[in-house]
């Protein structure tokens, strides 16, 4: 095994080396093969969401149930421009192509918001995770900070700030729909936002020589309201609702999304929807990309669930900030991943 780097995952990889740090336990290992998938998870077309009247109330209930159920959901005919679509992959690609020098000059990790940070693994985990990410935050596109944003590949920025419009548009359109299944106004959830932040992550999985010992992405839910996930057609991302007894490998759909509820949208509606469990698999063939857009609320917006009923409990004690709650959440896992390895 090799000793690694920060950035060095991918040139581990072309090395076909391992390292002991991206070994999980047993229980957290894989047991469901990448390429192994399941149709479980319901594709809904929004092809009516703009109307109003039959299509659209069919759209809605499909998008509730799927919340309800799982908590994770596909979109097609969703508007996003497929050039659009395509562009950003690959652009992303060509990014992690350059070379790790190149890569790591726009290591911002620890810099103010703003910044872009690209690094190998999540800091602090006693486990690191089999993937090179590249994060930013994306949207209001006027608070981007453009001299600590690489210049590379070539019109790359246009793109992203082009895909960051057109995806805030539709997460908006989606927390409607969520609002009205909540038997609230169509603005309930944005409001609840207060102001939706937009935060993007770009998960590269370069290929694995131990894909059954390590994990892409470890298993996790989101902590903000939505999230929309464009990945390619390799697979990896898998989806649980019985709390990890069985996991399914997504099936990928060419120009989907894939939508998933975070922990605040789960709160808001009183864990009425869940908040998919996912994580994501590794394999030796080939490597995978994938772009997670995070709707988020403001971070002083206020997290509890909306619309309670006279007799129904709350599941939340008490309301906090989204800041407080993002705090607690990195704390419990950080915490948990330590105390695991303390009881090794
Ligand atoms: C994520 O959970 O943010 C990414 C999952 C994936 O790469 O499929
Ligand atoms: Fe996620």
């Amino acid at each position: 095994m090799a000793p690694t780097g920060n950035i060095s995952l991918t040139a581990l990889a072309e090395k076909n080396a391992f390292h002991q740090k991206f070994i999980r336990d047993e229980d957290e290992r894989p047991k469901v093969a990448y390429n192994q998938f399941s149709n479980d998870i319901p594709v809904i077309s929004l092809a009516g969401i703009n109307e109003n009247g039959g299509d659209r109330a069919e759209m809605c209930r499909k998008i509730i149930a799927a919340c309800e159920d799982w908590g994770i959901f596909q979109v097609i005919d969703h508007g996003i421009e497929t050039k659009l679509m395509n562009s950003m992959t690959r652009l992303a690609r060509e990014f992690f192509d350059l070379p790790a020098q190149e890569k790591l000059k726009f290591d911002m990790s620890g810099g103010k918001k703003g910044g872009f940070i690209v690094s190998s693994h999540l800091q602090g985990e006693v486990v690191q995770d089999w993937r090179e990410i590249v994060t930013y935050f994306s949207y209001p596109i006027k608070a981007r900070d453009y001299t600590r944003w690489p210049n590379k590949p070539e019109g790359w920025r246009a793109v992203t700030e082009a895909y960051s419009e057109q995806l805030m548009d539709l997460g908006c359109k989606l927390l409607e729909v969520l609002s009205e299944g909540m038997g609230l106004e169509k603005d309930a959830l944005s409001k609840a936002c207060v102001e939706m932040d937009q935060k993007v992550v770009v998960n590269f999985y370069p290929k694995c020589p131990q894909p059954n010992l390590t994990l892409g992405l470890k298993r996790h839910t989101d902590p903000g309201t939505i999230t929309l996930l464009l990945q390619d057609q390799v697979g990896g991302l898998q989806a649980t609702r019985d709390g990890g007894k069985t996991w399914i490998t997504v099936q990928p759909v060419e120009l989907a999304f894939v939508v998933n509820l975070g922990d605040h949208g789960h709160y808001l509606s009183n864990g009425r929807f869940k908040n998919a469990d996912h994580q994501a698999v590794v394999n030796s063939n080939c490597s995978r990309l994938s772009i997670a857009t995070f709707q988020n609320p403001a971070p002083n917006a206020i997290v509890y669930p909306l619309g309670i009923k006279d007799g129904e409990k709350p599941i939340m004690e008490e309301p906090i900030t989204f800041s407080e709650m993002y705090k607690r959440k990195m704390n419990k896992d950080l915490e948990l991943s330590r105390l695991k390895k303390l009881a090794k």
